[in-house]
C-alpha cells in the first residue's frame, strides 16, 4: 500500500491508472477507521481493481463550534487497518492542499439539504458535496462506496452525482453495528461508559418502531411518539430530530411503506449521534 499526501501526485497516479485500464474504487472517509469503514473497503475491493481510501477531516463540513479540532485522528492505526483489507492507495491530503488560499468554489445540492441534518448543521452538506466532488475529480473512480449510516449524506451524494453527470457509480452499504446494536461511528469514542449505555436508546428505539410496524402500527405520529418516549428515558439524551421520511425524496412520509425511513439525531451529553432504519423489513 502506498500513502500519498499530495493532491497533484494523487491525481497523476489515478489518471495513469485509468489510462492503463484499471477500475478504481474509492471509499472517502474522515479516518479513525472502524468496522463500518472496513465493510465499505471490502466491498470496494470486490468492485474495483485499484482500491483507494481517502482519509481527510474536511474542515468545510464542520460548523463553528463543532468538533473539527477534537475529531479523533490516528493515521498510523488507520494505515495498518487499510493495509489489512487490501487498500492500494491511501490518500491523506492536508487541508491547505485541498483548500489553498484563494479557494472559492463550492458544490451545493438544494432541497434535500434543507431538512434533517441540513437544518441543524447549516453548511454541512455544502462542505460534504464540495469535498466529495473534489475527491471524484482527483481520484477518477468508476465506483464510490458510502454507508447508509449517513442516510441523508448518501441521498445528497446520489443527487449531486446524477445532477452533475459525474461518471461514478454510487454504492450504498448497510449500517454496521456493535454487538449490542449501537451504530459504529468514529464519534462513539467521545462517549463515557455511562453515555455509551444511554446511546443504546437510538438503536433500541428504531428496533421498537420496526416491531410496532410489524405488529400492524400504521400511524407515523404513533411511531414518532414511541421513539421519542424511548429516547427521553435517558437522562442525558436531547433529541435533535426524530422523523419518518421517504427514502429518496426525504419528504415527510405519510404512509408507512417500504420507502419509509425513520431517522434520528440525538445528543447524548455533548456527543451528537445519528441512526436510521427502514420501517418495513424487506
Ligand atoms: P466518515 O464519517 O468517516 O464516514 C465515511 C463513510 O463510512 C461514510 O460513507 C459513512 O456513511 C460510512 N460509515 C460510517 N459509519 C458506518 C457504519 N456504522 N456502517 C456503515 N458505514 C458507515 O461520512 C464522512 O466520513 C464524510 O462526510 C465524507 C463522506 C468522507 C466527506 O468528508
Amino acid at each position: 500500500m502506498e500513502i500519498i499526501h499530495s493532491v497533484t501526485d494523487m491525481q497523476q497516479r489515478c489518471l495513469e491508472a485509468r489510462a492503463a485500464g484499471r477500475r478504481i474504487a474509492l471509499v472517502p472517509t474522515m479516518g479513525f477507521l472502524h468496522e463500518g469503514h472496513l465493510s465499505l473497503l471490502r466491498e470496494g475491493k470486490e468492485r474495483g481493481d485499484l482500491l483507494v481510501l481517502s482519509l481527510f477531516v474536511n474542515p468545510t463540513q464542520f460548523g463553528a463550534g463543532e468538533d473539527l479540532d477534537s475529531y479523533p485522528r490516528d493515521l498510523e492505526g488507520d494505515a495498518e487497518l487499510a493495509r489489512s483489507v487490501g487498500v492500494d492507495l491511501l490518500f491523506a491530503p492536508t487541508a491547505s492542499d485541498m483548500y489553498p488560499s484563494g479557494y472559492a468554489s463550492y458544490v451545493n445540492v438544494e432541497g434535500l439539504t434543507s431538512v434533517l441534518c441540513g437544518e441543524s448543521r447549516p453548511g454541512h452538506f455544502r462542505g460534504v458535496t464540495t469535498v466529495v466532488c473534489k475527491l471524484f475529480t482527483i481520484v477518477q473512480p468508476q465506483v464510490a462506496l458510502f454507508g447508509r449510516k449517513d442516510f441523508q449524506q448518501l441521498a445528497v451524494i446520489r443527487r449531486m452525482t446524477a445532477d452533475l453527470n459525474l461518471p461514478v457509480e454510487i454504492v450504498g452499504m448497510p449500517i454496521v453495528r456493535e454487538a449490542d446494536g449501537l451504530a459504529m461511528s468514529s464519534r462513539n469514542s467521545y462517549l463515557s461508559a455511562d453515555e455509551r449505555c444511554q446511546a443504546l436508546a437510538l438503536s433500541d428505539a428504531l428496533r421498537q418502531a420496526r416491531a410496532a410496524v410489524a405488529a400492524g402500527e400504521k400511524s407515523a405520529a404513533a411511531l414518532l411518539q414511541l421513539v421519542q418516549c424511548r429516547i427521553e428515558q435517558e437522562a442525558d439524551a436531547a433529541i435533535d430530530y426524530v422523523q419518518i421520511r421517504h427514502a429518496e425524496t426525504l419528504q415527510e412520509a405519510t404512509v408507512i411503506d417500504r420507502h419509509a425511513v425513520l431517522l434520528l439525531a440525538v445528543r447524548i451529553g455533548q456527543t451528537r449521534l445519528i441512526d436510521n432504519s427502514y420501517l418495513v423489513e424487506e
